[in-house]
């Protein structure tokens, strides 16, 4: 677990729903991942309005019903919707999807042309109605949240959902310390990098020491640092099983060094990459 600024504790596993709701084939088997990750207390669920167009937003809804005081509920208003009326109005249609009065966790989802005076204005009203629980940003930089937390109000920021994983350190730089020294958790997305990082040589060569699987390498190497929070996607019931026991994983030294030199961490400031 890690601890919001407010003090209250999510789990540092969690699970994304990116490309989740693309293909009816798929769905008794994703909403059975979801499930079993709420189960084995994955119960942070990341999605978005964007995600299937709202489809992933409904099936989440479909997977935490009857279960939702279980889950860390979080969902993204798409920055064209981020207006002072249009975020209430975009949130309002997230819950209806996910079948929900309430959402824990409210992000933009990255930064757009409306100023970010009104979307933290909507994010104060929405938890003044109880709509929303806490608010936060993703895809922010450092010069981004410097602006951000100069704002009336923009010091309630609860996270920062940024792309991290081995092949993306740029923020070990700058934004993840920045984040860590003020008890703002990150949110690492793409932890895996989207299965890219699955055929590594060097992830292999750590995860055949430890009998593990590059998967949970990956995961665990992102989680090996207090204040992170990892939200892989999975819709196959038996990656989430195995995502969940990353958190058992404890990388040695060794392992961190060997990957250290597979993949570098920056040695100056590097512009935030996005997916
Ligand atoms: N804020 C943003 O701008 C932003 C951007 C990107 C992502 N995100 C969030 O972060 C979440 C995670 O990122 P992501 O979906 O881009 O990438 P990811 O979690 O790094 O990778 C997902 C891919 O890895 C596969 N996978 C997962 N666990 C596996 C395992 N144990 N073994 C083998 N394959 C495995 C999944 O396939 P299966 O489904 O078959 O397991 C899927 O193809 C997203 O779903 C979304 O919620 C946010």
């Amino acid at each position: 677990m890690t601890a919001l600024p407010s003090g209250e504790l999510v789990p540092v596993l969690g699970m994304g729903t990116w490309h989740l709701a693309e293909r009816r084939s798929r769905r008794d088997d994703e909403i059975k991942a979801l499930r079993l990750g709420l189960d084995l207390g994955m119960t942070l669920i990341d999605t978005a309005e964007i995600y299937a167009d709202g489809a992933a937003e409904e099936l989440t809804g479909e997977a935490i019903a009857g279960r939702r005081n279980e889950v860390f509920l979080v969902s993204k208003v798409a920055p064209f919707n981020a207006s002072r009326r249009g975020t209430v109005a975009a949130c309002e249609r997230s819950l209806k999807r996910l079948a929900t009065d309430r959402l824990d966790l409210y992000l933009l989802h990255w930064r757009g042309p409306i100023a970010l005076e009104e979307t933290i204005g909507a994010f104060e009203e929405l938890i003044r109605v109880g709509k929303i629980r806490h608010w936060g940003v993703s895809n922010f930089d450092v010069s981004d949240m410097l602006e951000l937390v100069s704002l009336p109000g923009g010091e309630a920021v609860t996270t920062d959902q940024v792309l991290y994983n081995l092949t993306r350190r740029g923020i070990e730089h700058d934004l993840l310390p920045w984040c860590r020294a003020r008890g703002i958790p990150i949110m690492a997305y793409s932890p895996i990098e989207q299965g890219r990082l699955l055929g590594d040589a060097a992830v292999q060569a750590v995860a055949d020491r430890h009998g593990a699987t590059p998967a949970q390498v990956a995961l665990a190497w992102v989680l090996r640092l207090d204040g992170v929070i990892a939200i892989p996607k999975s819709g196959t019931p038996a990656h989430v099983r195995e995502n969940r026991a990353a958190l058992e994983l404890q990388l040695s030294e060794l392992d961190i060094a060997e990957l250290d030199r597979a993949f570098p961490p920056p040695t100056g400031p590097r512009p935030l990459e996005m997916l």
